[in-house]
């Protein structure tokens, strides 16, 4: 089988085509989709139909699936691999994690060994006078490094920014428990991919808290500067879902975050799987 790859116009993204992820793939398909992942940020696959362990093999492929907070609250019965994102609600109970990240970020970036990628597939995309509502927009973090002034590259290789868990707002809050699991960690800003060697930005709002060797005014705004730059429009691609569409980003090169402009009656369900990453370098 031989895929076709055709980026996006953006900073960020491919889709590939050629390809059923309901079948089999031979290894020489997966290393040019593997590939295709590692340089383009984000890929999607068009008019899939699969199962949910399908998915559950389909990311497999990429590593260990890593299993995510949410994924106690809102699985798939029988695939505990796979959390339910969805606004929809039956018997007055809530089937999956709603408000699935509104601002910016990097899935579990407040870990010491973030995921590689995060996979969604699409069942149900919301819909209202026949536009299509709940886009993902994804900010390429490898493009922003590849802008910044060397005065400013210089100033932040080396350095580490402090993430913490508790920085971040969310629509669920966290217990006790998992704050206690998730104690503050640090990471390189300046990030250089497990794969292609590139390097990239790594830095959000929220979840940074602090850079190590820089005073609190100092880091506040520097991670201030840094993450707006990452999610200019320029580096930014937005993907208007439909369903039937199996995206993945890669989150080490790539920030993004959920737009939250539909509510009930018009429904988003969606699949995803997460994959284990490497401790950032
Ligand atoms: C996520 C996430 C965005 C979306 O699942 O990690 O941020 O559009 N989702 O559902
Ligand atoms: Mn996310």
């Amino acid at each position: 089988m031989s895929i076709e790859v055709v980026p996006t116009r953006a900073a960020v993204g491919a889709e590939i085509r050629g390809v059923n992820l309901a079948h089999p793939l031979d290894d020489a398909t997966f290393t040019d989709i593997e590939d295709a992942y590692n340089s383009y940020g984000v890929i999607f696959f068009r008019c899939q139909s699969i199962t949910p362990s399908q998915q559950v093999a389909f990311t497999r492929r990429f590593g260990e699936i890593e299993l995510n907070i949410f994924g106690e609250r809102w699985s798939v019965p029988g695939n505990p691999e796979i959390v339910v994102v969805s606004n929809i609600t039956e018997g007055g109970r809530a089937v999956g994690v709603r408000r699935a990240g509104e601002n910016w970020h990097s899935d579990m970036c407040y870990t010491a060994r973030p995921p590689r990628g995060t996979m969604l597939y699409a069942i149900e995309v919301p819909e209202l006078h026949g536009l299509t509502l709940g886009d993902t927009e994804f900010a390429s973090a490898q493009a922003a490094w590849e802008a910044l002034p060397d005065p400013l590259r210089h100033r932040i290789e080396g350095r580490r920014a402090v993430f913490d868990f508790t920085g971040r707002k969310r629509a669920f809050p966290p217990t006790q428990q998992e704050i206690d699991r998730n104690p503050p960690v640090t990471h390189p800003i300046v990030r250089t991919h497990p794969y292609t060697g590139e390097k990239c930005l790594y830095i959000m709002r929220d979840d940074c808290t602090g850079v190590e060797g820089l005073e609190q005014d100092e880091a506040e705004a520097l991670i201030a500067a840094l993450a707006d730059h990452i999610v200019k429009p320029e580096f930014v691609y937005r993907h208007r879902w439909r369903p039937g569409d199996l995206l993945m980003w890669d989150n080490c090169t790539v920030q993004h975050r959920a737009i939250q402009d539909y509510d009930l009656p018009q429904r988003r369900l969606m699949h995803r799987t997460t994959m284990g990453g490497t401790v950032p370098v």
